[in-house]
């Protein structure tokens, strides 16, 4: 897993430098596809379900789940990349949302910085004796409590052999509850953050997420290792700068 998660954490970082104004999501998703399999690795989102690419691109007030295609990035547009990476049968999965070109404001900037700094929030709770919930409470808290909302219709997931396994990490309720933590786990920490209203719909093409209210969305994800210490992230994310 660790090598999976190396992978997808390089995929990433390609797709941060690939996304630029004038580039397709296709274009940006065939590139990370070929660095991926360059890699000896499988790009396991397609065929998930159906699904027809290696990444998720989602833009501006698409959350999750856009389907690489035509759409051109604009300058300051917020975009999404979400994949997941097998290899030798083990799954790395991480998001980040990066912004293309020049800030159209502050809070676009504040939204990404928000969404990455919650999944840190929830991550100090990924530790044996605490549960599930315990980092859900903690993103949620720290979301709302800088005015936004999280979504609530999708949350993290287990993650090992399968893309998604036990248990549910969602981004949102009270602490103490659901499966306690324990040593050797994997799970994805992935907060989703509107800037306006937390619900969502489903695109006709039955994949792209968007916030109902057509606030812009923010989404950030690590596959983290718990340990008898501190957790380790797997899919280890480039410096800021
Ligand atoms: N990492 C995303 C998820 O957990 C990727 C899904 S691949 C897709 O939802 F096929 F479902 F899009
Ligand atoms: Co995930």
């Amino acid at each position: 897993m660790r090598r999976a998660g190396q992978i997808a954490a390089a995929a990433r970082a390609l797709a941060g430098k690939l996304i630029v104004p004038g580039a397709t999501t296709h274009d940006i998703d065939k590139q990370v596809e070929a660095f991926i399999r360059s890699q000896h690795a499988i790009p396991t989102c397609i065929g998930y379900c159906g699904y027809p690419a290696a990444t998720c691109i989602s833009v501006n007030d698409e959350v999750i789940h856009g389907i690489p295609g035509k759409k051109v990035i604009r300058d300051g547009d917020l975009v999404k990349i979400d994949l997941d990476v097998g290899f030798e049968g083990y799954i790395g999965d991480c998001a980040a949302t990066f912004i293309a070109g020049k800030a159209r404001c502050d809070e676009d900037v504040r939204l990404l910085s928000i969404t990455r700094q919650a999944f840190y929030e929830g991550l100090k709770y990924a530790r044996p004796g605490y549960r599930v919930s315990d980092i859900s409470a903690a993103v949620q808290q720290f979301v709302e409590a800088n005015g936004f909302s999280v979504i609530r219709d999708y949350v993290g997931h287990g993650v090992g052999r399968e893309m998604h396994e036990e248990p549910e990490v969602p981004n949102f309720g009270k602490p103490g509850h659901g499966a306690r933590l324990l040593r050797g786990m994997t799970i994805c920490i992935e907060p989703m953050v509107a800037a306006g209203d937390w619900p969502i719909r489903v695109l006709k093409d039955g994949w792209t997420v968007k916030t109902q209210d057509g606030s812009q969305a923010a989404h950030y994800e690590n596959t983290v290792l718990i340990t008898d210490g501190d957790p380790e992230i797997l899919t280890v994310p480039e410096p800021e700068v």
